[in-house]
């Protein structure tokens, strides 16, 4: 976290200059909403579920929720469950005694000792395996638990916040997601709008974003031209504040002189593969990157608006599934990143 000396102080000052600390930038309604349910629920010890699509934020907030609580002295350790092998699960969670298993030399401590005063933060819990989901249904009952190879149990003094970009009740209905871990998780919840819905904040976080990287990189102040914000306002952005701060960056250390211009070539992607047409390169090369471009750029399209239904995109693209299914494949654009990304429920 940037500043969390800051943060400390933070309950002293106004809560808007706090989230500004721990860069929770963000001035629309429906954002100071979801600000002011962080604010309410800091405090409260309970199990906090926090959903919404990928960039939006879910990390910051949690880090906000710890650093505004009366945790935030301790440790904020974050955990990735896609990344939690199931063979290593326990020992990963809870550690282990040396010796408790082949490669165990030494004894370790676990993510939730290491975390022991503060919060652990449960990431992508939707990529959880089901063998992950019984072990810590069964530590979110009493917080108790026992190293692998170890004798004595121990208790957890710690706060769990768990974050999904995929909506869970939707898994659960689908069989692939345990309702009474839910029902654990969420027992407060946050969810993080999608940056399409935050109207101004768009223009205000890129410039945020370009004064930063003035500071950061050292380098002259650059300031985005009246089209480029027009185009800003109008892009869909499936990567959210992500995406943003990506395009940002690029921008900022691209573009020529101080005055950042970004309608004209992003508006189609068509344009965008002519623009670059190297001077050596074949009408069938450009042709084929054109198109590429172009086929990522629908899909990408079309899966936001069906959120990831590959169905409902074969019936307005008139594609057939399985070769939409192909195309989706072939540019990596796995459809279940898009189940809650669009805009219909
Ligand atoms: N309100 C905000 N103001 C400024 N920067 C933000 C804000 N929200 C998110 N960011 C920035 O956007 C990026 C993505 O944020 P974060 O990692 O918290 O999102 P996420 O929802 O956890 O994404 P994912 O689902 O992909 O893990 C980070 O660089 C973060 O600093
Ligand atoms: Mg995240």
């Amino acid at each position: 976290m940037t500043d969390i000396g800051a943060s400390r102080q933070g309950r002293n000052e106004s809560s808007d200059s706090a989230f500004t600390r721990l860069n929770l930038l963000g001035e629309s309604l429906i954002f100071r909403k979801t600000l002011r349910i962080i604010e309410r629920i800091a405090d409260v010890d309970a199990t906090v579920l926090i959903q919404g699509e990928t960039g939006t934020g879910k990390e910051l907030a949690a880090r906000a929720l710890h650093y505004l609580s009366p945790r935030r002295e301790f440790p904020f350790i974050p955990v990735n469950c896609g990344a939690l092998p199931d063979n290593l699960l326990e020992s990963e969670l809870f550690g282990h005694e040396r010796g408790a298993f082949t490669d165990a030399k030494k004894a370790s401590r676990g993510l939730v000792s290491q975390a022991e005063g503060g919060t652990l933060l449960l990431d992508e819990v939707e990529a959880m395996t089901p063998r992950a989901q019984v072990v810590l249904l069964r530590f979110l009952q009493d917080h108790t638990y026992r190293p692998v190879g170890g004798r004595q149990i121990s208790s957890g003094d710690l706060r769990i916040i768990a974050s999904s970009n995929v909506d869970l009740e939707e898994m659960v209905r689908r069989g692939e997601f345990r309702r009474d871990l839910l029902f654990r998780f969420g027992i407060l919840n946050v969810t993080m709008p999608p940056l399409r819905e935050r109207g101004r904040d768009v223009a205000l976080l890129a410039e945020c974003f370009l004064d930063r990287f003035a500071t950061q990189y050292e380098r002259p102040q650059k300031r985005l031209h009246p089209s480029s914000i027009a185009w800003l306002m109008s892009h869909d952005w499936p990567g959210n504040i992500r995406e943003l701060e990506n395009l940002m960056l690029r921008e900022f250390l691209l573009a020529d002189g101080e005055v950042i211009q970004i309608a004209a070539p992003q508006r189609n992607a068509a344009d965008l593969a002519f623009d670059r047409i190297d001077v050596d390169e074949t009408f069938k090369s450009a042709k084929a990157r054109a198109i590429a471009l172009f086929e990522k750029n629908y899909l990408r399209h079309l899966l936001t608006e069906t959120c990831g239904n590959v169905s409902q995109a074969a019936r307005i693209s008139r594609k057939d599934r399985s070769t939409l299914n192909k195309l989706v494949k072939k540019h990596g654009l796995a459809s279940d990143r898009f189940r809650s990304a669009g805009r219909r429920p």
